[in-house]
């Protein structure tokens, strides 16, 4: 079996090339499923339920988020109630929502599991502990998709390995670059440190040049919007066997639309 597992989405740009592609990819590449991380759909920060539906609705089976998952402020109220997302699962408790869950798709279930790192970024509960945790509560029958949200390459390499024969993939998000190391592990897990991003490339990881400049330039605050022009979108597809917790192949994804 087959999951495409979708790199950040940002902003209206991102949105519209992963609703007009997943349905063709999903046909042509025959997904089982699909996962993408969508921490960055609404105007580059967050998400609200409404948006969410949108993608559940495109064809995702499962959304992931990340450090903006409360970008939007009306999202904390909302997160209870949207099926099939989670939210990083090393937020302190009390937190709402869900870090983990299992989906149910026709033919099979899988769990996926959002984590934070914990290197140059806000401090979260340990993300190896914290995937110890939810391993122990997911059933050990079903196949187990880690979308490790981190900004250091170290920290991501690790947790894979921390976790390589315990789930099925760990993927990497937020760096919003697509890296080139995509491999299975020793003991059977697919690894990639990041997925990329599905979002306008002309861009600073998917925002406007410009302000982004004049910061690095001038160390001053400055509105970071969602660029315009043409978008990439990026993630992997993990072959996988639904009654263990390998895989056996992981391959990334990169369309582009062409530069006007
Ligand atoms: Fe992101
Ligand atoms: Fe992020």
């Amino acid at each position: 079996m087959k999951i495409l597992m979708i790199g950040d989405v940002v902003g209206s740009p991102g949105r519209k090339m992963f609703k007009r592609e997943i349905p063709r990819l999903r046909r042509e590449l025959g997904l089982a499923a699909v996962v993408v991380n969508a921490e960055n759909c609404a105007a580059g920060s967050g998400i609200t339920a409404a948006l969410a539906k949108e993608f559940l609705d495109a064809g995702a089976d499962a959304i992931t988020l990340g450090d903006h998952t409360w970008g939007q402020k009306e999202f904390a109220g909302q997160v209870d109630s949207v099926d099939r997302l989670v939210r990083p699962f090393n937020y302190a408790e009390g937190c709402p929502g869900k870090g983990w869950r299992i989906v149910t798709m026709p033919t099979f279930s899988f769990a996926v599991v959002n984590l934070l790192g914990r290197v140059f970024m806000q401090p979260v509960d340990c993300p190896f502990r914290a995937a110890d945790r939810a391993l122990a509560e997911i059933p050990k029958n079903i196949p187990v998709f880690v979308d490790f949200h981190a900004e250091a390459t170290s920290e991501k390499v690790a947790l894979a390995y921390y976790l390589d024969g315990r789930v099925t993939a760990v993927v990497g998000t937020h760096t919003h670059v697509q890296t080139s190391d995509a491999q299975i592990l020793p003991k059977g897990t697919a690894f990639l440190t990041d997925l990329g991003m599905t979002g306008p490339y002309v861009s600073s990881i998917g925002r406007d040049l410009k302000p982004v400049t004049k910061r690095f330039l001038t160390g001053m605050p400055s509105r970071f919007d969602v660029a315009e022009g043409p978008s990439v979108l990026e993630g992997a597809v993990i072959t996988f066997d639904p009654a263990a917790r390998t895989a056996s192949a992981i391959e990334t994804l990169r369309m582009r639309e062409p530069l006007q």
